[in-house]
C-alpha cells in the first residue's frame, strides 16, 4: 500500500542521533506494544553503533497480552537489551525503566559519572507521556518545583541520570509491506498519507482471523469467519448506521468506526503481529 512517507524525516532523526550518540550510554526506544516489529526503527541498531538498549513496550494495557509476552522474551533474548511493557501514563511503572537503564550501565548513574540516555520512538507512540511521567514522579519524590530541567533538549530524571529526546519520526525504508497497515491502523501515521478503507479492510482480515470472538461482541455479528473483509465492513456500517441513500453503506465511515475502535480499545486487547509472523513478512521481503 503506498503511503506517503517523507523522506525529510529520517535525515532528522538520524541527525539527533549521529548528534549524541558518543556520550550515550543507554538507548531507549519506545515500541506500541499492538506492533512491536513494526514500530521498531530497523536502522537502530546501526545508527546508535549498538549501545546497550531498552525496548519498551508501551501501551501494554491495549496490547494482547499473551503477545506482550512472546515479544519481552524475543527482545530480552537479544544481547545487551532490556524489555519492558509500560502503560506510559502509569507512575510506578514508568519507574522500572530507569531500573533497566541501571541494570545497563551500572558503572553509570553517579553524579560523578550520569547515566545519559536518549529516547527514540515513531510518531503518538507515547513518548510525551511517559517523559511527562517520569518527570512527575521525580516532582514528587523531590519537591523540586521547577520538575524538569531541559538544557538542550537534557532531561534530568533523577540525580545522575540525564534523558535526551529525539524527534518522534517515521522512517521511510525498510518496511514490509503489513508494516505500513499496521502503522497507519495503529494511528502513526497521518490520515492525509493513506487510504482509510484499504487499512480497515486489512485491519479487519486480520482480525477475523485471530480475534474474530472480539469482533463479533463489539459489533454484533455472526460467524465473520465465513464473510469476506469488504462484507465484514458493510456489516459494521449497517450496523452502525453509516448509510449513504438507498441503503447503499458508507465504507469510508466504517472504515473510521473500526479504526477509531482499535486505537482506543474498545474493541479489546489486541496485538497485530507476532515475533514469528514478523520474522515471516521480513523474510518474504515485501518492501514497501
Ligand atoms: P508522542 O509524544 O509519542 O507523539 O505520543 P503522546 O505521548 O502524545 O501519546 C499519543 C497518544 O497515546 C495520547 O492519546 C496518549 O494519551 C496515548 N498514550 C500514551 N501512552 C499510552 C499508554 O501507555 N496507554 C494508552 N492507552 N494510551 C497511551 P491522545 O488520544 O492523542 O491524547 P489524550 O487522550 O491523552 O488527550
Amino acid at each position: 500500500m503506498a503511503i506517503q512517507w517523507f523522506p525529510g524525516h529520517m535525515h532528522l532523526t538520524r541527525k539527533a542521533i549521529a548528534e549524541r550518540i558518543a556520550e550515550i550510554d543507554v538507548v531507549i526506544e519506545l515500541l506500541d506494544a499492538r506492533l512491536p516489529g513494526s514500530s521498531a526503527n530497523p536502522m537502530l541498531a546501526e545508527l546508535t553503533g549498538h549501545k546497550p538498549g531498552v525496548k519498551v513496550l508501551n501501551k501494554q494495557d491495549l496490547a494482547d497480552p499473551e503477545r506482550t509476552a512472546l515479544w519481552l522474551a524475543h527482545y530480552n533474548a537479544q544481547p545487551a537489551t532490556r524489555a519492558i511493557g509500560l502503560d506510559a501514563s502509569q507512575a510506578a511503572p514508568a519507574r522500572q525503566l530507569i531500573e533497566a537503564c541501571r541494570q545497563l550501565a551500572p558503572q553509570r548513574g553517579s553524579m560523578a559519572k550520569p547515566m545519559r540516555v536518549l529516547i527514540c520512538g515513531i510518531p503518538n507512540v507515547g513518548k510525551s507521556t511517559l517523559i511527562n511521567t517520569l518527570v512527575g514522579t521525580r516532582k514528587a519524590k523531590t519537591g523540586d518545583e521547577a520538575g524538569v530541567t531541559k538544557l538542550e533538549q537534557r532531561i534530568v530524571l533523577a540525580d545522575g541520570f540525564y534523558l535526551w529526546d529525539t524527534p518522534g519520526m517515521l522512517w521511510p525504508r525498510i518496511i514490509v509491506a503489513q508494516s505500513g497497515y499496521n502503522l497507519a491502523a495503529s494511528g502513526a501515521v497521518g490520515r492525509n498519507a493513506f487510504d482509510e478503507e484499504l487499512v480497515a479492510l486489512e485491519l479487519l482480515g486480520y482480525l477475523k482471523q485471530h480475534y474474530a470472538a472480539l469482533l463479533e461482541a463489539r459489533f454484533r455479528l455472526d460467524a465473520v469467519a465465513g464473510l469476506g473483509d469488504e462484507e465484514v465492513l458493510e456489516a459494521i456500517g449497517r450496523q452502525r448506521g453509516a448509510l449513504l441513500g438507498k441503503g447503499r453503506v458508507n465504507l469510508q465511515k466504517a472504515a473510521e468506526i473500526v479504526m477509531n475502535e482499535f486505537r482506543s480499545g474498545s474493541l479489546g486487547r489486541i496485538t497485530l503481529e507476532t515475533p514469528e509472523e514478523f520474522e515471516q513478512w521480513l523474510a518474504a521481503g515485501q518492501l514497501l
